[in-house]
Formats: structure tokens, C-alpha cells, sequence
């Protein structure tokens, strides 16, 4: 089973949907640690409930961007993971970070790819018009929410949608595609080559699903 570490910054939701895919016995991958970069997210005693090892590391306590990341490798060196997934973390890693595990980390963004990176996806997927909405699965790359596409999930947006309630539909189909997409990803399936997500396995490729 591939070794793994989650990031969070809040309520932790996806990684507990991470946490309970991986108790299934014929699971790719368990989850080894959860690193947060604040000290109070919810996501960390729902993981020390499950006897998970947690992780904090508040950006303030450091006096630089690199001497963050520093404590952050330090503890991963202790856990050695295979794979680390971004799981509503939202903190910006550095060039070095992620040049450090390019092709071994991946991220759940609450939008469909290429559409809508960075912040307030819902209200500017409402505002824009958008009758689906959805939820991206990809590995990370040094641009911000552009790596390549393991999988999406689509809902529909109601005329009635505000960003909460659109958020919270979105939300049920994360908990959904990051199991999967993380199933995929442990079990060789899909890696990321020459800047695409490229599947070894046509009968699992989400896109030719
Ligand atoms: C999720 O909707 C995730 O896609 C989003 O934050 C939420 C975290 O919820 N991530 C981002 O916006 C990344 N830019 P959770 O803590 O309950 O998993």
C-alpha cells in the first residue's frame, strides 16, 4: 500500500473521505499523516480520532516562507510518503516544494478545470452563468490549479444556488472523485508524464469512461 500524507487547512473533509476509502482492505494506499498549516483546523482531531499521526505548522511561527516548508519536510522525511494530497489546503508551496514531488502530489479543487482556479469558484460559477458546476481532481504543478486532470465530477447549478449551497453539493461529489482519483493514482494507473496525465489503463481512464 502506498504510503500517504494529506494537507489540510480546514474542516478536513475530503481527507476523511480519503481516511475511509483507505480502510477498505483492497485500498492502494493508507494515509500515514496529516500536516495542517493551522493549528485549530477541524480536520486534526478527526484524523487523531482515527489514530492518525497530525501535524502543525502555523506560518507564523516561522520567519520565512522557506523555513515553513523546512519544518514541513522534516516531518515528512519522517513519514516518507509516496504520495501527498492536497485535501483543502490553502497555502501556496513554494517552486522547491513542489519541484520536490512533482508527480507524486495531487489536489482537489472545487471547480471544473481550467475553469474557475483560485478562490470563490461558486459565486463565479453562479455569476458567470454556469449550469454545471463541479470538482477537479489534478496533479500539482508550479501554476495554481493548472496541473494535469486525473478526474472531475459534475453537478448541476440551480437558479436558486447560492456559493453555500452550491459549495455543499459540490462537496458530496469531492468525497466521491478523490477516492477514486487517489485509488487510481496508488494503483499506477494514471502518473503524470511530459506535462499530462496520462493513463496506463484505458478501461480505468476517467476521461474515456
Ligand atoms: C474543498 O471544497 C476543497 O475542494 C477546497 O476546499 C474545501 C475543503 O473542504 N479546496 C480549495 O479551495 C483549494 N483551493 P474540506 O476541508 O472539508 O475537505
Amino acid at each position: 500500500r502506498k504510503r500517504v500524507v494529506v494537507f489540510i487547512s480546514g474542516g478536513g473533509s475530503n481527507m476523511m473521505a480519503l481516511v475511509a476509502a483507505a480502510k477498505a482492505g483492497d485500498f492502494p494506499a493508507e494515509i500515514v499523516g496529516v500536516i495542517s498549516d493551522k493549528a485549530d483546523a477541524g480536520g486534526l482531531a478527526k484524523a487523531a480520532a482515527q489514530g492518525i499521526p497530525t501535524f502543525a505548522f502555523v506560518r507564523k511561527d516561522f520567519a520565512s516562507k522557506e523555513a515553513h516548508e523546512e519544518a514541513i519536510f522534516a516531518a515528512l522525511d519522517q513519514l516518507s510518503p509516496d504520495i501527498l494530497c492536497l485535501a483543502g489546503y490553502m497555502r501556496l508551496l513554494s517552486g522547491t516544494f513542489i519541484q520536490r514531488y512533482e508527480g507524486r502530489m495531487i489536489n482537489i479543487h472545487p471547480s471544473l478545470l481550467p475553469l474557475f482556479p483560485g478562490l470563490h469558484t461558486h459565486q463565479r460559477a453562479i455569476d458567470a452563468g454556469m449550469r454545471i458546476a463541479g470538482c477537479t481532481v489534478h496533479f500539482v504543478t508550479e501554476g495554481m490549479d493548472e496541473g494535469p486532470v486525473i478526474g472531475q465530477a459534475a453537478v448541476p447549478v440551480l437558479s436558486s444556488d447560492t456559493a453555500d449551497c452550491l459549495a455543499a453539493r459540490v462537496l458530496t461529489v469531492e468525497h466521491q472523485l478523490y477516492p477514486q482519483a487517489l485509488r487510481l493514482f496508488a494503483q499506477g494507473k494514471v502518473k503524470m508524464e511530459g506535462g499530462k496525465a496520462v493513463s496506463t489503463d484505458a478501461a480505468a481512464a476517467p476521461a474515456e469512461r
